[in-house]
């Protein structure tokens, strides 16, 4: 275990082993009603499929990490649940997705009223055009409260200045009239979040917030997110590659192999009895502080081209250590395992048994 690691969620295991339902999803959640709801939702680009069926619930105020290697398809869900995919690029599919219960349609136009910075905030992934050059930080954020509360400038530079101190900008109410370059890349993203939570919305997507980060920083906007999160009562999906985020603040993770969901649950579960061995795999190849002698190891091979990644086979299956016949000639469902625990493994049971 990392230092910092949080003690997260209910810890459950056993329970029964058949294929999973939209309905069990929704019945072993928690008894709040979901925030959001995304049942099969798929995305294609022309016949390509790069997105296969991803379904989940995010409860309202809590932490969920969205973790896989590069390419595993994290941004592209993120961005059909938000609506943002180029409709010419990309066809996107689902039976159902709901955010605060009310229907978000997958074709990315029917979203209610004030979805976008109001009931939602994005930190996107590549966020060097997120901010103008030309315009100073200030107006930047107070665009936000012009726009859609219909503030007169003055005020607005007020709520941005606001904003710059809540995300801990230090002399905020003079960087205000900063530009961009005048920021390191730490507060930029900074700029970027209070940007995003400027609205204080329901839900906060942040797709690599600290990839491109030194260590320290990292830790700081991790635990800046965790804290906006707490005072807003605001649900956070985050999207990364690391699970050292994992540790520091997710409540759930969900963890994505070629474009499918392969393993969720509470973090405490999947940290200490992961039972995909791709879960498995990936904390084993980030180094544990608590425990310098246990030897780092990467997953051997590299993850599939989409084309075919799941036809009548796993496509975890040529790199894993607990491979089985079976796993080379049939694709592995999506199981239950109580306690909101999925797993899509047919050696489950091997992988849980066998220490981590
Ligand atoms: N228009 C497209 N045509 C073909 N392939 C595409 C297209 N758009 C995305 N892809 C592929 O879809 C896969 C998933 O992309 P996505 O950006 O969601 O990955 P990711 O998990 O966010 O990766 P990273 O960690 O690198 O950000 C990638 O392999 C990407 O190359
Ligand atoms: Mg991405």
């Amino acid at each position: 275990m990392l230092p910092g690691q949080r003690v997260a969620g209910l810890h459950h295991a056993g329970g029964g082993t058949q294929p999973v339902t939209a309905q069990e999803i929704i019945s072993a959640a928690a008894p709040t009603a979901p925030l959001l709801s995304v049942r099969d939702l798929s995305v294609r680009a022309g016949a390509l499929p790069l997105v296969h069926e991803i379904s989940f619930d995010l409860e309202p105020g809590t932490m969920t990490a969205l973790v896989g290697e590069s390419g595993s398809g994290k941004s592209l869900t993120a961005q059909a649940i938000l609506g943002l995919l180029n409709r010419e690029v990309y066809a996107v599919a689902g039976t159902a997705m709901t955010f605060q219960g009310q229907a978000l349609g997958f074709d990315g136009q029917s979203r209610p009223r004030g979805f976008h910075g109001e009931l939602t905030g994005y930190v996107m992934q590549d966020p060097s055009s997120a901010l103008d050059p030309t315009m100073t930080v200030g107006r930047q954020i107070a665009e936000m409260f012009v726009v859609h509360r219909g503030m007169d400038r003055r005020s607005a530079l007020g709520e941005a200045a606001r904003m710059l101190d809540r995300v801990r900008i230090p002399d905020a109410g003079a960087r205000i009239d900063d530009y961009p370059h005048q920021f390191s890349g730490g507060m930029k993203q900074r700029v970027l979040i209070a940007m995003a939570v400027a609205l204080s919305p329901r839900l906060l997507v942040a797709d690599e917030p600290t990839t491109a980060l030194d260590v320290t920083v990292q830790a700081d906007i991790l635990a800046l997110i965790d804290d906006l999160r707490r005072e807003m009562q605001m649900a956070v999906l985050i999207i990364t590659h690391d699970f050292g985020v994992v540790y520091q603040c997710a409540d759930r993770v969900m963890v994505m192999y070629a474009g499918k969901l392969v393993e969720g649950g509470a973090t405490l579960q999947i940290t200490e009895s992961g039972r995909h061995p791709y879960t498995r795999g990936l904390i084993a190849s980030i180094p544990d502080l608590d425990d310098l002698d246990r030897p780092v190891v990467a997953i051997p091979g590299q993850p599939p081209r989409p084309e075919r990644s799941w036809d009548g086979s796993c496509a975890f299956q040529p790199r894993c250590s607990f491979k089985a016949p079976r796993c080379a000639a049939e694709a592995p469902e999506m199981e239950t395992l109580g306690g909101g625990a999925l797993v899509r493994c047919f050696e489950w049971r091997r992988v849980e048994e066998s220490p981590s």
